[in-house]
C-alpha cells in the first residue's frame, strides 16, 4: 500500500473509531431527556462518560483486532492505544474528585467531607464497585508505565494486562450502570455493547485462538 493510501486508511480508521465510541454516547446524551443541571456538572459527566466509553474501545484498537492492525500498522496502533489509555485513565483517576468539585461552589458540606462520605459509603454496591474499578485501573496504569521494570516476560505481561483489563471494564461498567445518572436504558445498553463486544473479541482472539503464541505479536520493542 502506498504511503498516501496508508495515511488515508489510518485516518479513516481513527475517525470512524472515535465517531463510534465518542459520538454514540454524545448522541444519546443530546437526545436523552435528562433533568436540567448546572452546565459545569453536565460537562464533568460528559467528560467522564466519554473517557469511560473510549476506554472500553481500548480492546478494539489493540493488536487483538486484526482489522485495526491492518488499517493502522502495529506501531501507529500502539501509539493510539497508549495515548487514549493514558488520557482516559487520567480522567477517570480524577473522577471521584471531580464528583465533589461542585462542593467548592455550593453551600453545605466541604468537598473533603463529601469525598470522605462518598468513599466510606460501603453500604452502596455502586460505590464499592467504583472503588474496586478505580484500584484495578491504578494497577493497570502503573504496571503499564513500569512494564519494562517488572520481572515479567512480555507474553506474561500481556496476558496479565488483558485479564486485569477485562475484570476492570466489567466492574467499571456495572458501577456506571448502577450509579450513573445518565445510565438510562439506551446508555446502559451502549455500555454493555461496548464492553461485551471488546471482552468477547479479546477472549476469542487472545485466549481461545492462542494468539499469544504467535511470535510476531511477542514484540518487546513496542
Ligand atoms: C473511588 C472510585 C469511584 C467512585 C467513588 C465513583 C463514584 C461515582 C458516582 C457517585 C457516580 C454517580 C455520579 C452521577 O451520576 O452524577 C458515578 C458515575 C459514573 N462512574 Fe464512577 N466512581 C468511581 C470510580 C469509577 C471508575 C474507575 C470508572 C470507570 C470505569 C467510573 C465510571 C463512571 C461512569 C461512566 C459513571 C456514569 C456517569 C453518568 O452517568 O453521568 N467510576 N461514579
Amino acid at each position: 500500500m502506498g504511503l498516501k493510501m496508508m495515511r488515508k486508511t489510518s485516518y479513516g480508521f481513527v475517525m470512524r473509531s472515535l465517531l463510534l465510541y465518542a459520538g454514540m454516547p454524545l448522541l444519546i446524551l443530546i437526545l436523552g431527556n435528562y433533568p436540567d443541571r448546572a452546565l459545569y456538572k453536565e460537562i464533568i459527566s460528559v467528560i467522564n462518560i466519554l473517557a469511560f466509553c473510549l476506554l472500553t474501545g481500548q480492546i478494539y484498537w489493540s493488536r487483538v483486532n486484526d482489522f485495526a492492525v491492518e488499517s493502522l500498522r502495529a506501531r501507529n496502533l500502539i501509539s493510539l492505544h497508549n495515548i487514549v489509555g493514558y488520557i482516559c485513565v487520567g480522567v477517570l483517576f480524577l473522577h471521584p474528585f471531580l464528583l465533589v468539585l461542585p462542593r467548592f461552589f455550593e453551600k453545605g458540606i466541604s468537598p473533603g467531607e463529601a469525598l470522605f462520605t462518598l468513599l466510606s459509603t460501603f453500604s452502596s454496591k455502586g460505590v464499592v464497585l467504583g472503588i474496586i474499578a478505580w484500584l484495578l485501573m491504578l494497577v493497570i496504569g502503573t504496571t503499564s508505565v513500569f512494564r519494562r521494570k517488572l520481572p515479567l516476560r512480555y507474553k506474561d505481561w500481556r496476558a496479565f494486562h488483558g485479564l486485569l483489563s477485562v475484570l476492570f471494564i466489567i466492574v467499571g461498567t456495572w458501577h456506571a450502570i448502577d450509579l450513573g445518572r445518565h445510565a438510562g436504558v439506551a446508555m446502559s445498553c451502549l455500555f454493555i455493547i461496548f464492553t461485551g463486544g471488546g471482552v468477547v473479541l479479546l477472549l476469542i482472539t487472545e485466549y481461545a485462538a492462542g494468539k499469544l503464541k504467535k511470535p510476531e505479536l511477542n514484540n518487546e520493542s513496542c
